[in-house]
């Protein structure tokens, strides 16, 4: 077990890769706070697989794109876990969008959850770790779309975008405190965040077709990877994006 006696905070875990990544750091031996925007029946899968595991979970409400909020989950989750060593920025949305239309409370909503929330957050937890003189460990949950356009998603390639530069900033502002940043970015995985491409067989088949190993990928596919640069494995990776994309970022066919 790579993470004995390490605690996990990872945001959006109700579901999608974030409950994946939460059960499996949980199997490498880390007590995690389960947080999401509400906590349901999901949540509680999440909770439930974790305890069986025989580690410790503490589950929280939190909106990202509420900097209270962000404060309260990093202080509650200290309170109750005693304290933070690896967090997760997991949570994201997406809306699709003509350029020309999008709006701004569609253009907040993605921005200040995928973006600022992450920004704030993540201060919140270098804070701590800070206060408590340790060092730590930072995953952002990007995507391809932090390097490859996605038409009609302007406002989410917008916030990956800015996620890569905020890991390749960190990693050097945060570096000399011991505190590694990296960026796993995942292609086309099956979670609720595509569940409109999900339920179109002919767009499954098209998009199916420009991924050289000829699937979309599973929330499990992604979690070993998080897992890995969570443990001392990854202890001098920083900076960096990790693809998780079954080669779809390097495709190009000219036929
Ligand atoms: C998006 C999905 C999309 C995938 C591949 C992900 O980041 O959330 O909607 O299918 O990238 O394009």
């Amino acid at each position: 077990m790579k993470l004995l006696g390490k605690v996990a905070l990872v945001t959006g875990s109700a579901q999608g890769i974030g409950q994946a990544v939460a059960i499996r750091l949980a199997q490498e031996g880390a007590d995690v706070i389960v947080d999401d925007r509400a906590i349901g029946e999901s949540a509680q899968q999440t909770a439930d697989a974790i305890t069986k595991l025989g580690r410790k979970v503490h589950m929280i409400a939190g909106d990202l794109a509420n900097t209270a909020d962000d404060r309260r989950v990093i202080a509650d989750g200290v309170a109750k876990l005693g304290k933070i060593d690896i967090l997760v920025n997991n949570a994201g949305v997406e809306k699709r969008a003509d350029f020309w239309n999008v709006t701004e409370a569609e253009y907040d909503f993605v921005m200040q959850i995928n973006l600022r929330g992450t920004f704030f957050i993540t201060q919140d937890f270098v804070n701590h770790l800070i206060a408590t003189k340790r060092t730590g460990r930072i995953i952002n949950m990007s995507s391809v779309h932090e390097e490859m356009a996605f038409p009609h998603f302007s406002t989410y390639c917008a916030s990956k975008g800015g996620l890569k530069m905020l890991c390749r900033n960190l990693a050097v502002e945060l570096g000399p405190l011991g505190i590694t940043v990296n960026n796993i970015a995942p292609g086309a995985i099956a979670t609720p965040i595509n569940k409109a491409l999900l339920n179109n067989p002919e767009l499954m088949k098209l998009l199916e077709s420009k991924i050289p190993l000829g699937r979309l990928g599973t929330p499990n596919d992604v979690a070993g990877l998080a897992a890995f640069l969570a443990s001392d494995d990854a202890a001098y990776m920083t900076g960096a994006t990790f693809f998780v994309d079954g080669g779809l970022i390097c495709n190009y066919h000219e036929q």
